[in-house]
């Protein structure tokens, strides 16, 4: 009996960790351990005999589960002790910099063209991303068999089975807004509504949710050359270059009339975006006079009353100024990208200060 009590606390004592601990548990006091086998050998024994070797056997097994507690727990502290070396860190050390997020090129852009209307008398008015029909499509002259419905590739919300309401729509455009406006505040009108619009489609030109900024402004005698002013002095002024050179497309939207696209001529070579030059046009935006159809939607006199809208792409014009060639890589947060195209936080763009910096 001593030499098993010698080779247990050797062993134990030996052990490097809990699994080599745990083995010689079973190897020792376990059902089938060696100790518990001689426990089981004094059913045979005569009573003398048993009373002397129960209590050493006992005593024994109280030993060896005494020497594996105490080993386990001077295991346990070595691996923290391990842990706590290992682990170790200096909380006095100044923070890590660049642990400061960065202004995404959209709203950065959004900003820019935010300053600039600003100070040409134009405010900012906003309506909601998720609208009804009518103010996506019929008030803005869009009747129900129109073929910009599908054209525009609208997402239509869900209507419980029975409701024949027509559904609501994630808007396709701002254009919404023109209307809100118009029977918010009443003519006259100045002002811009940037916000998220939506359409299924998908590629490095077109994303299903992107961003457009709509520009309003009626009054008595609005022109359309007061919206080719109006645009030019806005291009050149976001792009900072004066060599900005435009193109007024006729076009048609059935809530304009006249209605112009237009095109900013740039070059894309090695996959390179560059405004100004190069023999290629990126459409960037639509325009026209406002239908009188749409004034009336809107409660407003169209006798009385004319104007000009437009609706600019603001991640088109944020790609062409920052020279990002895929529009998804906007909205993949990879922070890499955003570390490398995003800006400075509390870096206002304003006109005065360069809009840019
Ligand atoms: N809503 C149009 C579009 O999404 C753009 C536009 C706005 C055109 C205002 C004319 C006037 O394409």
């Amino acid at each position: 009996m001593d030499d098993l009590r010698d080779k247990y606390i050797q062993l134990i004592a030996d052990a490097g960790d809990e699994a080599a601990l745990e083995g010689l548990r079973v190897q020792a006091v376990g059902k089938k351990g060696e100790i518990s086998l001689q426990m089981r050998g004094l059913g045979k024994m005569t009573p003398e005999e048993r009373q002397v070797m129960g209590p050493k056997l006992n005593a024994l097994k109280d030993e060896i589960n005494s020497a594996l507690a105490a080993r386990k727990a001077a295991l346990g502290d070595a691996a923290l002790e391990e842990r706590l070396r290992g682990e170790w860190l200096d909380v006095t050390l100044p923070a890590r910099d660049r642990r400061q997020g960065t202004i995404h090129p959209i709203s950065q852009t959004r900003e820019e063209v935010t300053a600039i209307f600003a100070e040409l008398g134009f405010s900012v008015a906003e309506g909601p991303q998720i609208d009804s029909d009518w103010y996506n499509f019929d008030a803005l002259n869009i009747p129900g068999h129109h073929p910009a419905r599908a054209e525009m590739d609208t997402f239509y919300m869900h209507r419980a089975a029975g409701d024949n309401r027509p559904p609501h729509v994630l808007r396709t455009h701002t254009s919404p807004v023109q209307i809100r406006t118009m029977e918010k505040e009443g003519a006259p009108i100045r002002i811009i509504a940037p916000g998220r619009v939506y359409r299924a489609d998908y590629d490095q030109t077109h994303t299903p949710m992107f961003h457009q900024v709509e520009g309003l402004a009626i009054d008595r005698d609005i022109s359309m050359a007061q919206l080719k002013w109006t645009l030019e002095e806005f291009l050149r002024s976001f792009f900072e270059v004066e060599a900005v050179e435009l193109r007024f497309r006729a076009s048609h939207f059935p809530f304009t009339e006249p209605s112009a696209e237009v095109d900013i001529r740039c070059s894309w070579e090695g996959g390179q975006l560059k405004v100004g030059e190069g023999d290629d046009w990126l459409e960037i935006l639509g325009s026209g006079m406002v239908h009188p159809n749409v004034l009336k939607a809107g409660g407003t006199d169209p006798n009385v009353w004319q104007g000009f809208a437009f609706g600019i792409g603001i991640d088109r014009i944020a790609m062409l100024k920052y020279g990002i060639p895929d529009l998804r890589a906007f909205f993949d947060s990879d922070l890499r990208w955003l570390r490398h195209y995003g800006f400075a936080a509390l870096e206002q763009p304003n006109l005065h200060g360069g809009l840019s910096r």
